[in-house]
């Protein structure tokens, strides 16, 4: 099936098997490898990408069923000259990871939080981030991150 996406913001389509996974679609054929594989059974979150202003594992979705669809993936965050988004920032600065496996998953997934939520209490920030695992940190870091991240874009 001929699947026509935006990726961060860049027309791309491509010719795949229908039961081509959005995950697949992302780092096998378009090579944006930022985007992980965890589990593969939509738990882990380490696939979340955004999918017309929401964030979607992406390992859950089929490639077909995101025809047309804006996607955004942690390779569109960042400036052109390097800058990181505020987001990828406060997770570097405030150590929010370590092997950074579900980094990329984590940080989609708490700039939907902040654009959904953006007075989200510590408690709704580690709700909200619930379905995203992280086997490292502890996850502490990750709130400080996340509320870090959140003033910085709010700024
Ligand atoms: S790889 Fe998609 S949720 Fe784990
Ligand atoms: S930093 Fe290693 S899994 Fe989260």
């Amino acid at each position: 099936m001929l699947v026509q996406l935006t990726v961060n913001g860049k027309p791309v389509q491509a010719d795949v098997p229908d039961n081509t996974l959005l995950v697949q679609m992302i780092r096998d054929t378009l090579h944006l490898t930022g985007t992980h594989v965890g589990c593969d059974t939509s738990q882990c979150g380490a696939c979340t990408v955004m999918m017309n202003g929401n964030a979607v594992k992406s390992c859950s979705v089929l490639a077909a069923s995101a025809n047309g669809a804006d996607i955004g993936t942690i390779e569109g965050l960042a400036q052109q000259d390097g800058t990181l988004h505020p987001m990828q920032a406060a997770f570097k600065e405030c150590h929010g990871l370590q092997c950074g496996y579900c980094t990329p998953g984590m940080v989609m997934s708490s700039i939907d939080l902040v654009n959904k939520n953006p007075d989200a209490s510590e408690q709704e920030i580690r709700d909200s981030l619930e379905g995203n695992i992280c086997r490292c940190t502890g996850y502490q870091n990750i709130v400080r991150a996340v509320q870090s991240g959140r003033d910085a874009m709010m700024a």
